[in-house]
């Protein structure tokens, strides 16, 4: 945790129990295979489109993972968010092996990006781990302190950078914590699919509080009235599913979950 801020990463080898795991691993296919996920991503696309019936923390693993206490006791640390922190979102999602990259990206929420002031990260959970033939993750240790769009690498594809870190080997359960604002790719996956295994991951972020943040989802506030009504913050995290921390939903040309 040390490094944290100096890399804007760090990773978390087994972090989640694999009671969680096992029960997360069903509800990812639910998500999947009913067609909410697809419900949900056509929500943020398109006005015309009805917000999802479902959201993912009514799944009921999946809204104890958001509010894990190991994990949010790790985030609560003053080097990463300190102790007041906001919920933003969650993303859970299913890759077949073999699957395509994603380019070098951020996804810290600022617009127009303009400061690094307030650390927002990123949670990725890889539910079944990773292996290279499920699409690695490379990261820019450090580039989480430069300010720029989102996109502003987006030119450089899924290409190797010098000073990367791979990460394409984790067991089941992991946990990689990025500081949103850090650079980072989805390599293709390599090496043999056949027999290989889908990639599970659920991705939940988190934002320190004292600035407004704005949302990614049309239906923000439903997401964060489920955190509320379930009492996923156990009386702990009074500010975890709280509004006031947003701004208004803003549209944007990309809409889509990162
Ligand atoms: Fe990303």
């Amino acid at each position: 945790m040390e490094k944290f801020n100096e890399n804007g990463y760090v990773i978390l080898p087994g972090f989640l129990p694999s009671s969680l795991v096992r029960r997360l691993t069903p509800e990812v296919d639910h998500w999947v295979d009913t067609g909410l996920r697809e419900r949900s991503i056509d929500a943020c696309s398109s006005p015309e489109h009805a917000p999802p019936s479902v959201v993912e923390l009514q799944m009921e693993a999946h809204g104890e993972l958001a509010a894990h206490t190991p994990l949010l006791e790790l985030l609560r640390e003053d080097r990463l968010l300190g102790p007041a922190f906001v919920f933003h979102h969650l993303h859970s999602d299913r890759r077949p092996p073999g699957g395509s990259g994603k380019s070098w990206h951020h996804d810290y929420e600022q617009r127009p990006q303009r400061d690094r002031e307030h650390p927002m990260i990123h949670a990725l959970h890889y539910i079944g781990g990773l292996r290279p033939e499920m699409g690695s993750l490379a990261v820019l240790p450090g580039s989480h302190r430069q300010v720029a769009e989102k996109d502003a690498w987006s030119h450089l594809g899924t290409a190797e950078q010098p000073g990367e870190a791979l990460i394409d080997e984790l067991p089941p359960g992991s946990t990689v914590l990025l500081h949103s604002a850090l650079f980072h790719t989805r390599r293709a996956a390599r090496g043999p699919v056949k027999d290989g295994r889908a990639r599970y991951m659920i991705d939940a972020s988190y934002c320190r509080t004292g600035t407004l943040w704005p949302p990614v989802k049309p239906y923000w506030r439903m997401v964060l009235s489920v955190g509320r009504e379930r009492g996923l913050g156990q009386g702990r995290w009074p500010e975890l599913f709280a509004d006031r921390h947003f701004s208004e939903y803003v549209r944007t040309a990309r809409g889509v979950p990162e």
